[in-house]
């Protein structure tokens, strides 16, 4: 696993026993629901196939990510040798702190260390959700400029990132 540099007051941990009670009590607002999941449904997804981890401030878990190596078998959209990024948020408590850019910022050299034999992260983000698509778009994420249609909360643009390319 790669280090980050210590003066990142982000960091990034693939979620293990330990971590799991504070992950539970991980929130978002009441206007923000339909965007993700509570976390007790997005838990029972984890499987070997679809691994969670851990945004951590200095303090503790501060957010959460889903990782689905399987994304390509449910959306047309995303290669076979691409990976899919679901249910990222930043705990209520801390959003607006810069948490969430500084977590997108790690994620290709995060996510290529780990997920190191796929070439792409992909993602989908609703379109009443701005704030988070311009979020991803700071971690180099770029709109494929089609939509998924597929969700239960309107459409959504779809997203994509290189593990391959230069890192940012
Ligand atoms: C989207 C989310 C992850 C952003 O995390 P965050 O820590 O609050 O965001 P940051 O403080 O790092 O801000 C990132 C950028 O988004 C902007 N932003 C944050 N909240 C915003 C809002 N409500 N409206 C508009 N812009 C917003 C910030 O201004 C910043 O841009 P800037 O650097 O150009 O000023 C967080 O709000 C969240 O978890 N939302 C609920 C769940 C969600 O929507 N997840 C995405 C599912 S696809």
């Amino acid at each position: 696993m790669k280090k980050f540099n210590s003066t990142t007051l982000i960091t990034i941990h693939r979620l293990n026993d330990d971590a799991f009670k504070n992950v539970k009590g991980l929130t978002v607002s009441d206007e923000q629901v339909g965007f993700v999941e509570p976390i007790e449904q997005i838990l029972k997804n984890l499987s070997n196939q679809v691994h969670g981890h851990v945004i951590n401030d200095t303090r503790g878990a501060v957010g959460f990510f889903l990782i689905d190596t399987q994304y390509a078998n449910d959306y047309e959209f995303c290669s076979q040798d691409s990976i899919g990024l679901r249910s990222f948020f930043i705990d209520k408590r801390y959003q607006g702190c810069g948490y969430g850019k500084q977590t997108v910022r790690l994620l290709q050299n995060y996510l290529s260390d780990i997920y190191d034999s796929y070439d792409d992260v992909y993602l989908t983000v609703n379109c009443k959700n701005p704030a988070a698509k311009h979020c991803y778009e700071q971690g180099g994420f770029i709109d494929i400029g089609e939509l998924y249609f597929g969700g239960d909360y309107g459409p959504q643009h779809i997203m994509k990132l290189s593990l391959k390319a230069e890192l940012v």
